[in-house]
């Protein structure tokens, strides 16, 4: 996540984090304003019930597709930043690099009509045109992140992702882009959230990819290798969990919002016992796509005093800390207490290298008298941590030990 300006930092981050999601139609001169929608409504939870009565009925169509247990998909770690993974979308396929992000819902990829925005160029587009399952919607889309945004138009076509086809998908074609996964081999993003798409009234890919019968469970889980080690390769697991990757039992904790992956977690406090902050409890969202941990300031701000960290920059939105690197070693573990169980983080993934500076992933967000703000963000640095499993059909989030072989 693309947090604080990099011409303070000379640092890449990168961000998703949809802020707002706007449609309106193509031709909007000559439709009435009624057709411009503005966010996305709220979704329930689909019942698992519901979802095996959809399945049932595939079984009716003319291609019969088989369910598949679990499948994975190999993921790129990059600079321990953000992963992503390759997808084919249309007929025939094209290739193209997309990350896979726990805290938006929709799914868009460059078209090759983005030319003239420079922060175009070094994405694969997809070729539409070629494309025999693709229909236009046309009606346009404009996506706002904290990094940028970026616009074009919806259109519906086969994605498949791990082998899994999913049919008439809608999603974004972005022709304009300000900023979003600049100097990055991302070329799109698939959203695994709640909401539905195009006015809310299209189901994201993953409620699709279950709603078409190809899983068996509504259940995706990352692992998150670190870079440099010995580690196997990152991972999404469609329907399931994959035992190689973590160890232990997984800690769960029930959804306490109707349309995001948020839960409520105890405290949190430092190995010796020391508790930090949220003797109340506390609220957090976790996300594949964001590149560090984000907290109220004042929590954050002594954390990182108790770690040793130095407040390298604020800008506007975020307070971030630097730490010495030869300290990462002696520092200790940051313990998330979740369901009265202890979740270690070790200081192999809280501290994060950026352009050879080392960085506590803890960054604080100013103004927490906001309610908004007093919200946990944990994005890859938690998520390297723990292995997480996102049981949509239960409306729950797992937690285990990730398996790490490095020393
Ligand atoms: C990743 O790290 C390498 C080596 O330090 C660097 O050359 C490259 O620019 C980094 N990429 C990003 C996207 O930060
Ligand atoms: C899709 O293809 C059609 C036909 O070639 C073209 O007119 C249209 O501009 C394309 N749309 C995008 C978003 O690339
Ligand atoms: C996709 O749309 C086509 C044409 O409208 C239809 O024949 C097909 O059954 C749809 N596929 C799914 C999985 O809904
Ligand atoms: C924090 O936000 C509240 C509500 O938006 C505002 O009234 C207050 O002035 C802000 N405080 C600071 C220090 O920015």
């Amino acid at each position: 996540m693309h947090l604080f300006p990099a011409a303070v930092l000379t640092i890449t981050l990168i961000s998703s984090c949809a802020a707002r999601v706007l449609n309106f139609p193509v031709n909007a001169a000559s439709r009435s304003r009624t057709h411009f929608h503005r966010g996305q409504p709220q979704q329930r939870l689909h019942a698992p019930v519901r979802l095996r009565a959809l399945s049932r009925q595939d079984g009716n169509r003319k291609h019969v597709r088989a369910k598949a247990s679990t499948i994975d998909i190999e993921l790129q770690n990059l600079n321990n930043t953000v992963y992503y993974g390759s997808i084919n979308v249309g007929t025939p396929g094209q290739q193209l690099n997309v990350a896979f992000d726990t805290g938006s819902s929709a799914t868009w990829i460059f078209s090759e009509r983005c030319l003239s925005s420079p922060d175009c160029h070094m994405h694969r587009k997809y070729n539409n045109a070629s494309s025999t399952t693709l229909k236009n919607k046309l009606v346009r889309f404009a996506f706002e992140y904290f990094t940028g945004s970026l616009s074009g138009v919806w259109v519906e076509d086969s994605i498949s992702v791990g082998g899994l086809t999913v049919e008439n998908q809608t999603f974004g074609l972005a022709t304009v882009n300000d900023g979003v996964y600049e100097n990055v081999d991302i070329d799109g993003m698939i959203g695994l959230g709640f909401l539905k798409m195009f006015g809310g009234k299209e189901p994201n890919l993953f409620d699709n990819m279950v709603g078409q019968g190809l899983l068996q469970n509504p259940v995706f889980s990352f692992y998150f290798n670190r870079k440099d080690s010995d580690d196997p390769s990152s991972r999404l697991t469609l329907g399931g969990t994959n035992p190689d990757l973590y160890t232990g039992d997984f800690t769960f904790v029930d959804l306490t919002a109707q349309n995001r992956w948020q839960f409520e977690g105890d405290w949190v406090q430092l190995n010796d016992g020391e508790v930090i902050f949220s003797k109340y409890g506390f609220q957090a969202v976790v996300e594949s796509d964001n590149d560090m941990i984000v907290g109220p300031y004042e929590d954050v701000s002594d954390l990182n005093m108790k770690l040793g960290a130095t407040l390298l920059s604020e800008n506007g939105y975020l307070y971030v800390y630097e730490i010495n690197c030869d300290s990462i070693d002696s520092l200790p573990d940051v313990e998330f207490i979740v369901d009265g169980k202890k979740l270690a983080l070790s200081s192999k993934d809280y501290i994060v290298k950026r352009n050879g500076r080392c960085l506590s992933a803890f960054a604080g967000k100013k103004n927490s008298t906001v309610k908004r703000h007093q919200l946990w963000i944990l994005g890859t640095p938690f998520m390297r941590g723990f292995y997480t499993q996102f049981d949509k059909g239960n409306g729950r989030i797992g937690f285990a030990k990730a398996k790490h072989l490095n020393k």
